[in-house]
């Protein structure tokens, strides 16, 4: 959906191309070049979700009601007891201390690995960390090889650095390729967009593959304890811990958040990586914002120290489980003459492609958003934008029998985007 035209008819009133506010009336130097090369469809999405009468099935947002209010409102209160000024001031850009240590105490004690403080940076969500990691590692032109299709953030996050993409094969990681790519990028668990939970023989492969290349390799992991069907196999971070190291020196960067065990509002994420990756994205982060929120650190602080997520996470699976549930059943009797998908083991998000690739999905998304419904077209998942027959489905965001209308809806789409074209309605 990279089509500037396409994207306002899709969202008449909320749309607006990138970077041309103030053109027609007042004569200014022209945005950086890769302005013309982005889009603002994560805002629209942002902004269709919001719409009351839409059924958004496009965002990848945590169910607002299930958050764990009281428990967060504890926290903040031991956290300006317990930690006052700490709390409150510019602090340390690799972040708030007592939560780096328990990070790295955390990482150590579930990998069997050796983390220490010298391993962490906490960062604004994991979505900076992506930021952070293209600005220490990407120079145009410089090779990423990501797993495809890949997160709409990342793609963003890395578009100002100009890089150039291959897909990773993980059924054969191509050593030579990835020897030539600054890093390798990747989500093992319950990705984004597709929901794909990769086994673990191909965890460990992919880091043969990298530590034989001699790249990075980063781990995106935002979607962890978000497993509906039993946990997942280990992260590659703790094969890769397991290697050697003390303090932690493998090829593998990952990232971690509150954003879906916790809150997203909350903004705390942290990586882990060897040390002096850790400095680079520091320089990288001292620069972006000073310091990240002590606030907000310190409260994540209090949440994780008494294990307030693993036991939230935990209590909210069920609703999730039954939410996959109500989409699949759904879709079952209404898009499955158009569309397959498989169940995600996780996550929030089911992938539904196009039998056939008979439906473009970019087309379609007008006539949903005449039904009312939104999802997120895989154009925006694709490097290259081509694949256009493919859509991401939330599962998360709303309660089942919303869910359930959402996907009636989207029966409802299909039906009028098939009439439209005479030759899919005579197949
Ligand atoms: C794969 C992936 N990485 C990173 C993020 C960013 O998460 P946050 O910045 O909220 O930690 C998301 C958010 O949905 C995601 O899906």
């Amino acid at each position: 959906m990279r089509d500037p035209a396409l994207i306002k008819a899709m969202f008449s009133g909320v749309s607006e191309k990138v970077g041309s506010r103030n053109a027609m009336t007042t004569k200014r130097p022209a945005p950086a070049t890769w302005l013309g090369a982005t889009n603002n469809i994560t805002q629209q999405f942002l902004a269709a979700g919001g719409r009351p009468d839409v059924v958004s099935l496009a965002g990848g947002l945590p169910a607002a009601e299930l958050y764990p209010i009281a428990e967060i409102e504890q926290a903040t209160k031991r956290a300006l007891e317990r930690h006052g000024s700490a709390a409150l001031e510019y602090g340390a850009v690799e972040g708030f201390p007592p939560l780096r240590a328990l990070i790295a105490e955390r990482f150590s004690a579930e990998t069997g690995g050796r983390f220490t403080a010298s391993n962490v940076l906490l960062t604004s969500g994991s979505m900076q960390a992506l930021d952070l990691i293209g600005k220490v590692l990407i120079d145009p032109g410089d090779l990423i090889v990501a797993q495809a299709p890949t997160y709409l953030g990342a793609l963003d996050a890395w578009r100002p650095r100009r890089p150039s993409y291959e897909p990773l094969d993980w059924n054969k990681p191509d050593v030579a390729l990835m020897a030539k790519a600054k890093f390798v990028y990747s989500v093992p668990n319950y990705s984004n967009p597709t929901g794909v939970l990769v086994p673990e023989a191909r965890r460990v492969a992919l880091l043969d593959a990298v530590a034989k290349a001699g790249t990075w390799l980063v781990e995106d992991d935002p979607y962890l304890t978000m497993q509906l069907d039993g946990p997942p196999p280990p992260s590659i971070l703790s094969a890769a811990a397991r290697r050697g190291g003390r303090p932690y020196d493998g090829p593998v960067i990952y990232l971690g958040t509150v954003s879906k065990s916790l809150v997203p509002g909350l903004r705390v994420g942290w990586t882990l990586a060897e040390p002096d990756m850790i400095q680079k994205l520091v320089l990288a982060k001292q620069a972006t914002d000073l310091s990240g929120s002590m606030f907000a650190q310190a409260v994540a602080f209090e949440l994780l120290d008494r294990k307030v997520d693993v036991v939230h996470s935990a209590g909210i699976v069920p609703a999730y489980r039954e939410r996959r549930d109500a989409l699949c059943s759904e879709a079952a009797r209404h898009l499955s003459d158009w569309f397959e998908w498989e169940v995600p083991p996780g996550g929030m998000f089911v992938w539904m492609r196009s039998k056939g690739n008979a439906i473009d999905t970019d087309e379609l998304y007008r006539f949903a958003m005449e039904e009312k419904v939104a999802f997120v077209p895989s154009s925006v998942f694709d490097f290259t934008g081509k694949d256009r027959h493919a859509m991401r489905v939330n599962f998360t965001r709303s309660a089942p029998e919303t869910i359930r209308e959402g996907v009636r809806r989207l029966g409802r789409a299909i039906e009028a985007y098939v009439s439209s074209r005479p030759q899919l309605a005579r197949r």
